[in-house]
């Protein structure tokens, strides 16, 4: 539950006077390309948070020497906004993404983020943007807050001052088909000691070349593996990964190479509701390849905000491609997918207290 909000951050609100809402089909839009009519801005400059604004969307002035742009002082976070059946809108579990925006910026040496500035800003962007939370199934309104270093300084050390930036965006499933995934033993996205667990923009920026690669391949996306010996699974591209095995649900264990999902930890709550077991611990490759091969394995699914549920219907290792059970006949994804979606839509009571309504 948001409990922290308070009245008194002064939110200057200059509106647009040229909205492209009328011109734009809410309906099923590509992920991320069109940004509403507005987004929120805060700067961190001497120590003090200030000139909280929400203002039309466009171009920000910044010196081409910040540190985020050369050293990569940047992360950022993902959430959606329901529209609910009474027309209101809903914001899921924002108290989980603000505490791993805190915990992001604590590893990559930022600032952290008053709960406040955080909240409010968001609620008065989303209100005044309202009318762009899409209403059709599957539709959502993606909520983007980022931080980043504005120090114009090329010395490498950490910035003392930061921009905080909230875009709202439109958005339909990012992706629209079950997966075809690689199980990736070169490349890396975490190590022990690493950044794995923040949502940091360089762990995007060193997937892209492996991503490339597989898909040149024919793959849609990649499954991580350890470090140390590629022998364990990690999570995918842009979603942590679950595997239904003896219908009990399996899931790598969160650790500091692994981004603690908020879906990740939604589908888990809401699994264990549904009366399904839960396993969280280490899963190798091989245990995967042996249970997909003897039929243990029923079901594997990617797990993340602009993910949602996403099926993965074959596994490549090793340039073999395993097919798993046929996507559209996965009975436990299934109810908790639509029980995920029942909360998030509104239409089941929230029992546990996930809808913040704007
Ligand atoms: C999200 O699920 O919100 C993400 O941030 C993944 C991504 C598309 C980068």
């Amino acid at each position: 539950k948001i409990t922290a909000v308070t009245d008194t951050l002064d939110i200057k609100i200059t509106k647009t006077s040229q909205s492209k809402l009328a011109e734009t089909e809410l309906t099923d839009l590509p992920f991320g390309k069109v940004f509403t009519d507005h987004m929120f801005v805060a700067d961190y400059i001497n120590g003090e948070w200030k000139n909280f604004e929400v203002l039309p969307y466009g171009p920000i002035p910044m010196s081409p020497a910040i540190s985020a742009l050369h050293y990569g002082q940047a992360i950022f976070e993902g959430m959606k906004a329901y529209r609910l059946p009474d027309g209101s809108i809903s914001v899921f579990r924002a108290d989980k993404n603000f505490a791993r925006f805190n915990k992001s910026a604590t590893r990559m040496a930022m600032t952290n983020i008053p709960e406040e500035v955080f909240m409010k800003g968001i609620a008065a962007l989303i209100n005044l943007d309202r009318d762009w939370a899409p209403s059709a199934a599957n539709n959502s309104l993606y909520i983007r807050p980022t931080l980043f270093a504005m120090d114009a300084v090329l010395g490498v050390k950490a910035s003392a001052d930061y921009k905080f930036v909230v875009l709202t965006t439109p958005a339909g499933p990012y992706y629209n088909k079950p997966l075809r995934v690689k199980i990736e033993t070169h490349y890396t996205r975490g190590a022990d000691g690493g950044v794995g667990a923040a949502k940091t923009a360089g762990n995007y920026a060193m997937s892209m070349l492996p991503t490339q690669q597989a898909q040149a391949e024919g793959y849609d996306q990649l499954i991580w593996t350890d470090a140390k010996e590629h022998k364990y699974v990690e999570e995918s591209g842009t979603a942590n990964l679950m595997f239904v095995m003896d219908n009990k649900i399996v899931t790598p264990e969160v650790r500091e190479t692994i981004l603690d999902g908020v879906t990740r930890d939604t589908v888990l709550e809401v699994a264990k509701s549904l009366g399904y077991g839960i396993e969280e611990r280490r899963v190798s490759v091989e245990e995967v390849l042996e249970k997909i091969a003897s039929g243990v394995l029923t079901e594997a699914f990617a797990v993340g905000t602009a993910a949602t549920i996403t099926q993965i219907a074959e596994i490549g290792f090793e340039g073999t491609i395993h097919t798993l059970n046929d996507p559209a006949n996965r009975p436990v994804s299934a109810a908790i997918a639509k029980k995920v979606n029942d909360i998030r839509y509104g239409l089941v009571p929230d029992e546990f207290g996930w809808n913040w309504t704007i």
